[in-house]
């Protein structure tokens, strides 16, 4: 039995079903379509649609649904074709006669686009704290390294000295950016189209902003042909996902790299490390190299769903049915590489000594000849060229830089300090800059940073309906 049984005669072909079904991956809306169609009934009963006891009698359907639903005694009938159908259908069984008037005035594409919405509005807020407890880890992390250095590279060449700590909150900042902009996708999708019904609203007196209210949203649609054709929501948090996701990837290459011996600046714990099936000697840093894969997949996920949304006329149409694989697809692979990492960060053993000798090389300092030529009125291009020249000669004739620093007129024996290890990282002043004196300004404004952000994230929350939440760990 289908839900339009009465429009189309023969019943819908194995084949049909086995292809347009959706049940298989949107029973993780289960909660979130309790939330919605609660709401629908409360709207209902306050346009008068339903009388007093006819919504009782809903809402308890609603709620024993949602019991069997978590206890896993909840079973889908072969006809369901989601899990809107589903809920519909046992409602219905448990609620006898006025089963028939729950979808009144509502359509599965408004319905749909609530329930996605109220989904995509907590996950991301969840993963957002995720990216929080991660952004902790590298703080504590940067805050342990103290005033440990390693080299700053450009191009993979070493550049200059920079602080341990700098390096690791730049990964920070990059995520405190991934944050804000999930809260504020979040805040974008915060409106209920609820009341759209299939594309053009209702005859009936429904009020979309009471069920709007009722769910927890900030507002309600305002065009009801936008309101269930709506997914920037989705693009949004794929975007949002994927970038998530290339900025675990830069933090997972460098674990990579740092962890070969080659680099040798990182030991990984072993519980954050793999084996090799053949070679004994083997660890591998596999958890830093799936964060950087998992970034392709999830640039496959937003541009995939991109590529479904051009060109589709207004208004609902069954393409959009595909939003939801690469939405949660998203949502878990981020979440996963998100707890992986940040127990790699947390666990890692950092070779402050290797970091440093690799950063002690005397042409780490060759700038700071520049600018200590530059502070005795040199211009820049002058003396740029100068200590190039001298570290070509050095490279090219086998002679310490120092030696040829010394023995320059322009230079000599006060310039030589410029060339101790440790001197030049702390040469680095400027305002978020590399160096130790500036660097712990930038702790605290970080630290602020996610005090500030965590008070964000728990205001999000506010004024919500309660939901169980995802119904993911159901088969
Ligand atoms: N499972 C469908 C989806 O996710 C529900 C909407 C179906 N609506 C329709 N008119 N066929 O989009």
């Amino acid at each position: 039995m289908t839900l339009w049984e009465g429009r189309l005669g023969s019943s819908t072909a194995d084949e049909v079903m086995a292809f347009t079904s959706s049940l298989h991956f949107d029973r993780r809306l289960a909660a979130d379509d309790l939330v919605g169609t609660r709401a629908h009934v409360q709207g209902l009963a306050h346009a008068g649609i339903l009388d007093k006891e006819e919504a009782a009698v809903l809402l308890a359907a609603l709620a024993r649904v949602e019991e069997e639903l978590a206890g896993g005694s909840f079973v889908f009938a072969p006809g369901d074709e989601d899990i809107h159908t589903a809920l519909e259908r046992r409602v219905t069984e448990i609620a006898g006669e006025v089963g028939a008037k729950l979808h009144t005035g509502r359509s599965r594409n408004d319905q749909v686009a609530t329930a996605l919405r109220l989904w995509t509005r907590r996950e991301l807020l969840q993963v957002g704290r995720g990216l929080l407890e991660l952004q902790r880890a590298l703080s504590m992390r940067a805050e342990e390294a103290g005033e440990a250095y390693l080299p700053g590279y450009t191009h993979l060449q070493r550049a200059q000295p920079v602080l341990v700590s700098h390096h690791l909150l730049a990964h920070g900042w990059a995520l405190a950016r991934d944050l804000d902009r999930m809260i504020h996708t979040v805040d974008r999708l915060d409106v209920s189209p609820l009341g759209a019904g299939a594309l053009a609203g209702s005859s009936l007196p429904l009020v979309p902003d009471f069920v709007a209210a009722e769910m927890g949203f900030s507002r309600r649609f305002e065009n009801s042909l936008d309101a269930v054709s709506d997914r920037d929501f989705v693009a949004e948090a794929l975007f949002d996902l994927a970038l998530v996701a290339v900025h675990l990837s830069r933090i997972g290459e460098e674990m990579v790299l740092w962890s070969s011996e080659e680099f040798g600046f990182v030991m990984l714990d072993d519980a954050y490390a793999t084996g090799s099936s053949m070679l004994p000697q083997k660890k591998n840093a596999d958890v830093a190299e799936l964060a950087r894969a998992k970034a392709g997949r999830l640039i496959g996920n937003l541009t995939g769903f991109l590529a479904i949304l051009k060109g589709l006329p207004l208004s609902y149409n069954r393409d959009l049915q595909e939003d939801k694989e690469p939405l949660f697809d998203a949502v878990d692979q981020v979440s996963l590489a998100i707890g992986a990492l940040t127990g790699m960060v947390l666990s890692a053993t950092f070779v402050f000594d290797r970091m440093q000798a690799a950063a002690d090389g005397p042409a780490a300092a060759a700038v700071d000849l520049a600018e200590w030529l530059v502070e005795r009125s040199m211009p820049f291009r002058q003396a740029h060229s100068i200590v190039g020249g001298l570290v070509r000669d050095s490279i090219e004739r086998g002679v310490p830089l120092g030696e040829l620093v010394q023995a320059h007129p322009a230079l000599g024996t006060e310039a030589l300090v410029l060339l101790e290890p440790g001197v030049a990282v702390t040469r680095r002043t400027t305002p978020g800059g590399a160096g130790p004196a500036v660097v712990a300004a930038q702790m605290d404004r970080f630290r602020h940073r996610l005090e500030v952000d965590a008070e964000r994230l728990s205001h999000a929350y506010e004024g919500w309906s309660t939901t169980r939440g995802d119904e993911k760990t159901q088969s």
